[in-house]
């Protein structure tokens, strides 16, 4: 958890303060730390007038809610009788004053452009949305999407909530066994695909994944596909191509005015345990602080074109580049491809040419340009920008300064927003009018979040010390279940303290109440942004005929922040090779995707375990870090030394 010794300088640009630009905060929605301060006491000493106030401000009701929450430790269910829809308050609610505005912006990786004024989104939503529902699709079905970055992503996510249909997007880069058990599990009536997607210049292979992906996935009726990449499309028994199923659907479509608490989406998430379990959220506690999130986080403004540079296939797709975005009648901007595709400056080219003002993105993107040198950024006019954010993983102090300096000029607040899949929307994040950051910490939690970091006994740790992270307070916007598996909602969030979250993150907080999140304490990865359980490759590793046990752990990157580091032992007879290596990384690619994919396969005699056959993964953290090694140089370690010396310790 506490990660590899810091360097001097990085110690000493945590204790850096940036102040919010005067003439910044002036214009801002929080415009100072007092107003914040004054709006987190409300929130603390009434939290249920705080969310009530707000689920009034941020939605449209079609029935208003009676009761703000019914809050019954771990189940909290919030706005209740109340009835609205996602799509008509991103829409419909716009279209009187803002009917003309640009509500998507769209660039394909090859150069293609295309924008859709609201008028024009809600026109493509609703013929979408009658087409779904031509196929059968009702209130509370599931939809599978696996989809590029393309405008049609958001159009399909918000036809599934204007019709109440739960969608469950499914990452692009997730290979067709991962898309096969995440449509399994959700039990989805539909496909919603594309024929392929651009990437680094060539074809994201959806379709044939896709094809893949529905055999042996009982529930699937119809396939609807894309032409993305404009050639004919040849399609077989159930699949119907996109356009087809809208020609000759109304322009209108009536919404489905659903309970507040009616499933939203599932997103399928990895855990410490098992397979990726399926993030549940509702409609009315999500989308109410999504769009206050988005607002107050990002000052957003009317007047600002807004990229957050996150794929659709994860959370921060679905809440900072469709849903906050729109549900504030903002300019959203959509990216197809690679950041440094055709060459390193194409975000920057990008951000100067549609003059984005607000640029939300992860730490690892950071650090990889970083890499590139500044001149790709400084040949472009970046004057557009004035807010910066950050998100995914812990952002060291460097790559935040460099973010701020030289593609912020020291002129933009830079947000580094913490949160999860599970939270909905951002928890811990500065204000950019109001709050003073420090390089690599997340600041103070938003108004109505309560994090508390507790020890081994649930006992609050002293300040400065690093503890487990949790919530001990409901948030509207927080996950209801776990998709079919309610039991697994209540072990794995809330058994560790009983009726408080666990986030999976170790935290400290510093003299000024600030929080500085340390990673993941469980056996979760966070590769490039990216969650990965070590049990999901370990399975992946184990399923190969010649692989005996998999042991798999995180080790310290400094680009991707945590690389997948798998320790093997080979079945009886079987050779150790370096064409064996490579062998495995492909399985995993091909079982779960490129970004499961080992950055090194180490080959042992037999995996470290104590007495009880546990296997010892600090030990193994350490070898894979080069803290330890095991005297054995050659292709096979040998761990029976070094286990007995720590069988002790675990
Ligand atoms: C990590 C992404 C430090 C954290 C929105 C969390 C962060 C996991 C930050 C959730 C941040 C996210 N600073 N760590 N600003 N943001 N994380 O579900 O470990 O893909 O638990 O949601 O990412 O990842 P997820």
């Amino acid at each position: 958890m506490s990660g590899q010794p810091k360097e001097i300088s990085s110690v000493l640009l945590e204790q850096r303060v940036f102040p919010p630009p005067p003439a910044f905060s002036k214009q801002a929605h929080i415009q100072s730390l007092e107003q914040y301060r004054a709006l987190y006491d409300q929130a603390l000493a009434d939290p249920e007038r705080y969310w009530g106030d707000r689920a009034r401000e941020e939605l449209y009701w079609k029935e208003p809610f009676q009761t703000v929450l019914d809050w019954k430790p771990p189940h909290a269910r919030w706005f209740v009788e109340g009835k609205t829809n996602l799509a008509w308050n991103c829409l419909d609610r716009h279209l009187d004053r803002h009917g003309e505005k640009i509500a998507l912006l769209f660039e394909g990786e090859p150069g293609d452009r295309r924008q859709l004024s609201y008028r024009e989104l809600h026109r493509e939503v609703c013929r979408f949305a009658n087409g779904l529902r031509s196929l059968g699709v009702r209130k509370g079905d599931r939809v599978g999407i696996y989809l590029p970055m393309v405008p049609e992503a958001a159009v399909a996510m918000l036809a599934c909530a204007r019709i109440g249909a739960v969608h469950s997007v499914v990452f692009g880069g997730f290979s067709a066994e991962a898309l096969h058990d995440r449509l399994v599990d959700a039990g989805a009536k539909v496909l919603i695909t594309a024929d392929g997607g651009w990437r680094k210049g060539a074809v994201v292979p959806l379709m044939q994944n896709a094809r893949e992906a529905v055999q042996g996935a009982p529930s699937i009726e119809q396939v609807v596909v894309l032409n993305r990449l404009g050639q004919a499309l040849t399609l077989e028994g159930r699949e119907v191509g996109w356009d087809a199923l809208v020609s000759k659907q109304a322009e209108t479509c009536d919404p489905e005015w659903v309970e507040s608490e009616h499933p939203l989406f599932i997103l399928y998430t990895s855990g410490s345990t098992g397979k990726p379990k399926g993030v549940l959220h509702t409609t009315a506690g999500y989308a109410v602080n999504v769009s206050l999130t988005t607002r107050w986080c990002f000052d957003l403004k009317p007047e600002d074109i807004y990229w957050c540079t996150a794929d659709v296939g994860w959370v921060t797709g679905h809440s900072y580049v469709v849903y906050g975005p729109l549900m504030n009648a903002a300019t959203t901007f959509l990216y197809e491809g690679a950041p440094t595709h055709p060459g390193p400056d194409r975000f920057w080219e990008m951000i100067a040419r549609y003059r984005v003002s607000i640029f939300y993105t992860a730490p690892t993107a950071i650090r990889a340009f970083m890499r590139l040198g500044s001149e790709p950024v400084l040949q472009h006019d970046l004057s557009s920008l004035r807010v910066l954010g950050s998100v995914g993983e812990p952002i060291n102090p460097e790559a935040w300064i460099w973010y701020r300096e030289v593609v912020g000029k020291g002129r933009c607040p830079v947000v580094d927003t913490w949160w999860q899949t599970e939270t909905g929307a951002i928890m811990i994040a500065p204000l950019p009018g109001a709050t003073p950051t420090k390089p690599g910490s997340a600041t103070l939690p938003l108004p109505g979040v309560v994090p508390e970091i507790l020890d081994a006994h649930g006992q609050p740790v002293p300040q400065g010390k690093g503890g487990h992270l949790f919530l001990a307070r409901p948030v509207p916007s927080m996950l209801r279940t776990v998709h079919g598996d309610p039991d697994r909602y209540v072990k794995t969030y809330f058994s560790e303290v009983p009726g408080k979250y666990f986030t999976g993150d170790g935290a400290r907080q510093d003299q000024d109440g600030y929080f500085w999140l340390m990673g993941r304490v469980d056996d979760v990865l966070n590769v490039a942004g990216h969650r990965l359980g070590t049990a999901e490759v370990e399975s992946a590793l184990v399923a190969h005929p010649k692989v005996a046990e998999a042991a798999v752990v995180g080790r310290p990157d400094e680009l991707k922040g945590t690389a997948v580091v798998a320790f093997v032992t080979v079945k009886k007879g079987v050779a150790v090779t370096a064409e064996l290596k490579k062998e495995l990384c492909q399985h995993v690619q091909k079982e779960i995707g490129a970004i499961a994919r080992p950055d090194e396969v180490r080959f042992a005699e037999a995996l470290p375990k104590t007495r009880s056959g546990k296997i010892m993964r600090r030990l193994l953290r350490d070898v894979a870090a080069g803290k330890q090694t095991t005297g054995d140089t050659t292709t096979l370690e040998d761990f029976s030394v070094l286990a007995a010396l720590r069988a002790e310790e675990e």
